[in-house]
């Protein structure tokens, strides 16, 4: 039974209640352990783990887990790095449009948090309809320029501009740095004013052709970490400048670091790294001749609009893979693009993103009111209070996430004509505790009026170093699963 909405304000007297039934249930499992210990969540690692793998085992008997490894290499897709038109733009975490036909997702198709377009360009290729949501702009602007066609004077044109970038490149007045501070830490400074005049002469170029100016800048948004002094990592951007050994991080010579990386002459690297992405780009543009392109609408905005957004129409299936609640911001690891792309131009514009997106994450907005679920608060109650991320506020990213994901799910009833949702998600494990988000979500689902539910794990996915002696026995419940509700 879904309690009253609650503000996060209002965590702890949640948390003594969650503790009361942990300790009822306690007294009802056929293995219980001394209630005693649950007075505080710092019991002994023992009784954590017997308390924690009773409730996994509730938790997950209400919808039991099924095997399907033959899906794990469309959910966890390695083809987004290869596949032609899903290779113009690097995005993490995207999964196979070959999903449509794997599990017969049928002639419309609703993608919510569709990322750079995954399955609009599957649904293209198939001859298929579809709309997808992201509330990323860059993930959108992606998106569209992948279902966009160009003519074939447009490619022509643009074969000719690569083809004499470099001899009108000097001519070119550079564009205007954004106001990112790092800024100028994460190019060189050759490279930083060929990417600019680069900028300038295709925005000149391309002034009455818009189309043609999105294509390229695609191209230019892609190329920009391969010829950064950074990378993407973890949950941001590391520095080129430092390297990881087994002992931690050391500073690589300057000067030295930097031949390594772009030889000698930086100004050819970057031109050399534009135009060939460019050239794949128009070699790419031969599937564009076959499929429904101009069938798919890529929406930006907000998940948690979608009834607003997609009025009256109707879905025969939906499928996503929503932000996991694993911490990880989108909007800090895509900043360089972002800022440097023009879909952001001020730190107030980028923090609204982030704000928006979903509580899977700490910059998002936390605040925001939550309608508790019982699982959830007994399985918080049992976390390490010690631990940092207890102490960084994932308690109240977890009720928002599931929050957001009971608002998203109701949505999906209602869209949905007759078919399935089916959910891509990750399991995870904060301060102690393994959060089986996969059943919890086809519960989730079962409440927003949805009558069946399944789930079937693709893989199983492992717990974080310091995680480990905590969980040893449990990380049967990492795993990362479709969940299917009808
Ligand atoms: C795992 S990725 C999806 C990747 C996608 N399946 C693909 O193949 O490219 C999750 C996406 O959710 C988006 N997202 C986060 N919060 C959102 C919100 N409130 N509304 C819509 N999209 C959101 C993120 O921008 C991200 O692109």
């Amino acid at each position: 039974m879904p309690s009253l909405v609650h503000s996060p304000k209002r965590s702890v007297a949640k948390q003594q209640e969650a503790l009361l039934a942990l300790q009822k249930f306690v007294e009802h499992d056929p293995k219980p352990t001394s209630v005693t210990k649950f007075k505080s969540p710092n019991t002994t690692d023992d009784a954590h783990q017997r308390t924690l793998a009773a409730l996994l085992r509730k938790i997950n008997n209400t919808v039991p887990p099924q095997y399907r490894s033959d899906l794990s290499s469309f959910v966890n897709w390695k083809g987004n790095a290869e596949s032609p038109i899903h290779r113009w733009l690097r995005y993490r975490e995207a999964y196979s449009p070959n999903l449509i036909t794997k599990l017969g997702l049928g002639d419309n198709i609703l993608d919510p948090f569709c990322g750079c377009g995954s399955i609009l360009i599957g649904a293209a290729e198939n001859g298929n309809t579809s709309a997808g949501i992201d509330i990323n702009p860059l993930a959108i602007f992606a998106a569209t320029v992948k279902l966009t066609p160009l003519s074939r004077t447009q490619l022509q044109a643009v074969q000719k501009y690569v083809n004499g970038l470099e001899s009108a490149l000097s001519s070119a007045k550079p564009w205007p740095m954004p106001e990112l501070s790092i800024a100028s830490k994460v190019f060189e400074p050759v490279i930083l004013e060929t990417l600019l005049r680069i900028r300038a002469l295709t925005e000149e170029t391309f002034s009455g052709d818009k189309e043609s100016r999105n294509f390229l800048h695609l191209a230019w948004v892609a190329i920009l970490e391969r010829v950064g002094s950074y990378f993407k990592e973890g949950n941001g951007i590391k520095y080129r400048n430092k390297k990881r050994l087994k002992t931690g991080y050391t500073r690589r010579p300057e000067g030295q670091w930097q031949l390594e990386r772009f030889g000698r002459d930086q100004k050819k690297f970057v031109l050399n790294a534009f135009c060939s992405h460019v050239r794949m780009m128009l070699q790419d543009a031969r599937f564009w001749r076959r499929g429904a392109w101009r069938d798919q609408t890529a929406i930006e905005g907000n998940v948690l609009e979608m009834d607003k957004l997609l009025a009256r129409r109707k879905f025969d299936s939906i499928v996503f893979s929503p932000p996991y609640a694993n911490r990880f911001d989108y909007f800090e690891s895509m900043k360089v693009e972002l800022w440097f792309g023009g879909f952001v131009d001020s730190y107030e514009s980028i923090n609204r993103f982030r704000k928006a997106s979903l509580r899977s994450h700490l910059g998002a907005d936390l605040n925001r009111s939550y309608q508790s679920v019982d699982d959830l608060e007994q399985l918080i109650a049992l976390m390490d209070q010690d631990a940092s991320s207890w102490r960084m506020g994932v308690p109240d990213l977890l009720r928002g996430y599931f929050d957001d994901m009971r608002v998203t799910l109701k949505h999906c009833r209602k869209l949905l004509a007759n078919g399935k949702c089916y959910v891509v998600v990750g399991n995870s494990a904060f301060a102690g505790v393994i959060i089986p988000t996969d059943v919890m979500l086809a519960n989730l689902g079962l409440e927003c009026g949805f009558k069946k539910a399944e789930i079937l794990v693709t893989r199983h996915l492992t717990v974080a170093p310091q995680q480990r002696s905590k969980l040893s026995n449990l990380e049967d419940n990492m795993r990362e699963s479709v969940v299917v509700l009808s």
